[in-house]
């Protein structure tokens, strides 16, 4: 049976795509599947990442159940109710809470990477703060940064400075610049503990009923920056990336204009997105890890 039929009879309603999840209605949940799609510079690339979903979801899966003491996410389960049967669904799925995002993308950085080092290298700061001098790609900085930006429906995110943040953020604007530290300080130690180094991410956040929940996907490296902790302690500047810069420094270097079509992906940069993506979630959460070795890749 196609899946469009299967979803009719158990009443599971398709809400819309985002560039990587699918999105549902079921009864009063949304449910969120992980594709293995991918996107850069705000493009869906043609070809997908083999397992890539999976390895997203188990991710961000690890990662919500363990820092709801700071903050309680959306998630409600990672289950298909027993009465549903979707094989193609399995490691896949979150079944979450339905939010009202707040339209910002709230990144916390540890280190001079990505943006902020191209900031830093133009005007000696990272999100509008002023940084020591003399440091180089990937230095941990002093503290760790709240630098938000825009999240744009369409095109690029803007940098906010802190005015404009309040601004859009509105009285929870203290909260959840504390919330996004802490998070990341929470996930910047645990990581570091496995063996990997979170250079910066991206958290997003919800309200309901007045309340702050973390939504979409947690420290995954689609939404963040990872180093291997040993190549870090070996040479700090030569450190392979093990999250989605890959992919983007792939395809700097074809000479493409960021409008699309992109350009193709080769044989050999699926198979190192597919092999670093899966180290990490190796790393992170054995155990999740091996629950879902035998459905990827
Ligand atoms: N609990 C939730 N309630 C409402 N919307 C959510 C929730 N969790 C995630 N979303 C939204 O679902 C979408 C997930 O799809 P994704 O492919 O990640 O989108 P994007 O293209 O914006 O990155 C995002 O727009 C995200 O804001
Ligand atoms: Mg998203």
């Amino acid at each position: 049976m196609p899946l469009s039929k299967t979803l009719e009879k158990y009443g599971i309603r398709k809400v819309r795509s985002g560039k990587v999840r699918d999105l549902y209605h079921w009864k009063n949940e949304l449910w969120m599947v992980t594709s293995d799609r991918v996107s850069a510079f705000d493009c869906v690339l043609a070809e997908e990442i083999p397992s890539k979903g999976i390895v997203l979801n188990q991710i961000a899966l690890g990662w919500f159940e363990r820092t709801s003491v700071i903050c309680p996410s959306a998630l409600l389960s990672e289950e298909l109710p027993l009465e549903i049967d979707l094989p193609e669904w399995e490691g896949r799925l979150m079944r979450v809470l339905p939010c009202d995002p707040l339209p910002v993308e709230f990144i916390a950085r540890g280190y001079v990477v990505g943006g902020a080092w191209k900031e830093y290298l133009e005007k000696g700061t990272a999100g509008g703060y002023k940084l020591p001098r003399g440091l180089t790609y990937g230095s941990p900085l002093p503290e760790p940064l709240f630098t938000p930006t825009t999240k744009a429906k369409q095109g690029h995110d803007l940098p906010l400075d802190e005015e404009s943040a309040k601004e859009i953020i509105g009285e929870n604007y203290e909260l959840l610049k504390n919330l996004t530290l802490e998070l990341y300080l929470h996930g910047k130690s645990y990581a570091f503990n496995k063996g990997l180094i979170l250079l910066d991410t991206k958290f997003e956040f919800g309200i309901r009923e007045g309340k702050i929940f973390l939504i979409d996907e947690l420290m995954t490296p689609d939404s963040s920056r990872f180093w291997l902790r040993e190549d870090f302690e070996r040479d700090k500047d030569r450190c392979p990336h093990y999250d989605k810069q890959i992919l983007r420094h792939y395809l700097e270097k074809t000479g493409w204009n960021k409008q699309p079509p992109p350009p193709r992906l080769s044989e050999e940069i699926i198979k190192e997105m597919q092999a670093r993506y899966k180290e990490v979630l190796a790393r992170l959460f054995p155990e999740r890890f091996e629950k879902v070795i035998s459905l990827i890749d």
